[in-house]
């Protein structure tokens, strides 16, 4: 049967990014002979402008009946002064919430082509690999009680409140160890154990779900300033990296970094599989926002939009092996010289986002 996919572009160089990368998924139907039924949609800025809200309950429920959405970003100044409520980022929000999207892959890749955009030295990035789940629908970001209270002395407070329970813990658990046995075997569990109490908790139920699931993984815990250290230290020693919502925020932000490369970054948003038909709710983006400051100058990189596209070919439509011919064929332009401005060294080609899928595209076709 078809695959159901919805395409919600958003704003900036969302619907750019978005754009081009429907001309991956055009190729992958006429080429590879699978059928897509697409639907679009409208989120953030572009939903709030045209229905006064981030995104419908229409949109939410094509969403949910969608065996894979495929988001852009989403945001920009002129959305800047919105009341809390209405703000672009709460259609994300809201996606991720009601979609259960627990489960948020990060992979911090480093093409070998790419070594040289990279800040650090060669020798610490030269063929990274390394993935951050961050756990995504909990934790500080939702739990109540939050809020700005008034002080009897006439101050205020502003409060959250960060929390995880069990189940919580352990199904986020189970998808590093699934992660880590298609990688390199090694989960790293990632809390402040020695002062939160929630990460106490995590400590608990990671280590013992290790012991009773994690068979022939190695696995280990650490505190997540310690992590940050050693992620800029030695990148490498790591393969999955596991940890909340709050943590893994800002991790996976430091390990792009890594690459230097926020436009060839992917991700995944993963929700609980359905036990009886086996599927689970899924968004696709890239990492980066709307990038305001060159929309609509046909700039941008496509490429962590396409990397997404990878993903949800992998993880979604089982079509790895398409998935695989996607980021080969991504990964020999970019050894050609091929650079969008963004990802420009000395010496290399600088071209626009519509001549960079169409070397994408010759080059899926030489494949
Ligand atoms: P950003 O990721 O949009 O841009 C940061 C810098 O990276 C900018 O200089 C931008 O031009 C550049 N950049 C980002 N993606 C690029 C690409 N594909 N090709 C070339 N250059 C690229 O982050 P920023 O500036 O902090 O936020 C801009 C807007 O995006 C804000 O409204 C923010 O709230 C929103 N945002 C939305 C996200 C989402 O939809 N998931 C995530 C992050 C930010
Ligand atoms: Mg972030």
């Amino acid at each position: 049967s078809n695959k159901k996919l919805l395409v919600l572009p958003g704003d900036g160089i969302g619907p750019e990014v978005v754009g081009e990368t429907l001309r991956i998924v055009d190729w992958m139907a006429k080429k590879r002979s699978v059928s897509f039924d697409i639907e679009e949609g409208l989120v953030g800025g572009a939903a709030y402008d045209a229905h006064g809200t981030a995104l419908t309950d229409e949109t939410m429920t094509d969403a949910t009946h969608a065996d894979a959405v495929l988001f852009g970003a989403v945001g920009g100044p002129k959305y800047d002064d919105l009341p809390f409520e209405l703000k672009p980022e709460r259609g994300l929000l809201r996606l991720r919430k009601e979609m259960d999207l627990f489960a948020n892959l990060r992979p911090a890749m480093v093409f070998p082509s790419m070594v040289e955009n990279s800040s650090l030295k060669p020798e610490l990035v030269s063929g990274l690999d390394i993935m951050i789940l961050r756990e995504l629908t909990g934790g500080v970001y939702f739990c109540e009680p939050r809020g700005i209270e008034d002080l009897p002395d006439g101050s205020k407070r502003g409060f959250d409140t960060q929390a995880y329970t069990t189940p919580e813990i352990e199904r986020i658990g189970r998808v590093a160890f699934d992660l880590a046995r298609k990688r390199r075997g090694k989960v790293t569990s990632v809390e402040k154990a020695n002062v939160m109490m929630s990460g106490v908790l995590w400590r608990q139920v990671m280590t013992a779900l290790h012991a009773s699931e994690g068979e022939g993984l190695e696995y280990e815990n650490m505190f997540a300033d310690n992590c940050a250290m050693q992620l800029v230290r030695t990148p490498k020693q790591f393969d999955v990296i596991v940890t909340d919502n709050l943590f893994g925020d800002i991790l996976s932000d430091c390990a792009a970094m890594l690459t230097g490369s926020l436009g060839m970054l992917p991700s995944a948003s993963l929700g609980a599989e359905d036990p009886t038909t086996g599927k689970r709710h899924a968004l696709y983006e890239p990492v980066h926002g709307s990038a305001p400051d060159i929309a609509g100058k046909g700039m941008a990189n496509p490429i962590a939009e396409m990397l997404s596209f990878a993903m949800l070919l992998r993880y979604s439509f089982d079509m790895g092996e398409d998935a695989d011919l996607l980021e080969k064929a991504i990964d020999n332009v970019l050894a050609g010289g091929m650079r969008t401005a963004d990802i420009m060294a000395t010496g290399k080609a600088k071209v626009s986002t519509a001549t960079m899928t169409d070397s994408i595209l010759k080059e899926l076709d030489k494949l």
